[in-house]
């Protein structure tokens, strides 16, 4: 009797140890966040000014209630609308550019594509539907949200200036070739998924009439960058979008999101340590701290189909004027063929 209320005394101990413990490790990595990122930011809510005086009784507990909050820090979580959007390319890299960046403790991301300003019928839900998507953040982070729809899609550049004239845009591009055939490569997946049976790629990119590249085929004309983005420049200056290497992403990322650092004025964090690479996967992978890593999803990285090299060779062809354009536009030049 005497050994088990000992041994229940020594669980409940380890417990009460594993508990002030596990609060003493929070309380360090709150302080360490606070050290590395001091929250200056102390406004009064909305509508209350410091100076007011507490005349009502209604007034007094708002105000005690305003200074629980504040205690907490509670009241400056808040769900903000994005500072950043990256707009695509789909197949680009779109999904490990966001969770690279979100490495950054200055930096929140939408978890999912939301797809507000490309779908009519959530665009006609209005922004605070959209604000709603977005995660909590402190005022001094910067939410980002990616929807590679938005690139191709017409009335999206109009859509965004209207929410925010000066957003950044973030627009991580492939070899066009290579991205058409990530393309096809996602779509043949799904088709397969179904039990469907999908034409080769070589049989799509090529028309069959006139033997040339088929432009109608969507994995061509997504890889036209300068088809889109001129139509972007109707309604942002250059300078507002940042050109991401997504071919190096996959290589080596970090100088590139060390330039994404730098355009969107953050303080320079992302370090290699944050980034390991998983022989197994083929890729690199996210290290968050000395607990968590994450691998990006099976869905991306997936192996391509051979292409016959002489549909390869034209479709590069075909591209190249394109291209040589897109580099003009951007001052960003790359080794495509
Ligand atoms: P593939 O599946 O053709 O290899 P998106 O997120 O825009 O759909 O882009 C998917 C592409 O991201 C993948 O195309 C893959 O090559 C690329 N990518 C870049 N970095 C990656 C990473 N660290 N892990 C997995 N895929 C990555």
């Amino acid at each position: 009797m005497l050994l088990s209320q000992q041994q229940w005394l020594r669980q409940r101990l380890f417990v009460l140890g594993s508990l002030a413990l596990g609060s003493l490790l929070f309380l360090a990595t709150l302080e360490r966040l606070q050290f590395i990122w001091p929250i200056t930011v102390r406004l009064p809510p909305a509508g209350v000014s410091w100076h007011t005086p507490l005349h009502t009784l209604q007034h007094k507990q708002a105000h005690r209630l305003k200074l629980h909050r504040e205690k907490l820090q509670m009241h400056l979580v808040i769900k903000q609308l994005p500072r950043a959007i990256i707009i695509g390319v789909r197949k680009g890299g779109t999904r490990a550019l966001l969770e690279m960046l979100s490495l950054h403790p200055a930096v929140v991301k939408a978890s999912q594509e939301v797809h507000f300003f490309d779908n009519d019928q959530n665009y006609a839900r209005g922004i605070d539907w959209y604000r709603e998507k977005m995660p909590f953040s402190f005022p001094h982070q910067i939410t980002i949200e990616k929807s590679p729809a938005y690139f191709i899609t017409e009335e999206v550049p109009e859509r965004i200036f209207k929410m925010n004239s000066s957003i950044k845009l973030l627009l991580i591009v492939r070899e066009p070739t290579t991205r058409a055939v990530s393309d096809y490569t996602q779509v043949l997946e799904g088709k397969e998924r179904k039990n469907k049976t999908y034409d080769k790629f070589e049989e799509l990119v090529i028309d069959t009439n006139t033997c040339e590249v088929n432009t109608k085929y969507k994995a061509v004309r997504t890889s036209i960058y300068t088809k889109y983005l001129e139509h972007w420049l109707k309604f942002f200056p250059v300078e507002q979008f940042h050109v991401v290497d997504g071919d190096r992403l996959i290589l080596d990322p970090l100088p590139e999101l060390k330039l994404v650092e730098h355009f969107l004025k953050l303080p320079s964090w992302i370090s290699q340590s944050n980034l390991y690479f998983n022989a197994t996967r083929g890729f690199f992978c996210l290290r968050y701290n000395f607990i968590f890593n994450k691998c990006l999803a099976g869905s991306k990285g997936r192996i391509h189909p051979d292409v016959d090299p002489s549909i390869k060779e034209k479709l590069q062809r075909f591209f190249h004027p394109f291209n040589q354009k897109f580099y003009q536009i951007t001052g960003r030049t790359f080794n495509w063929p």
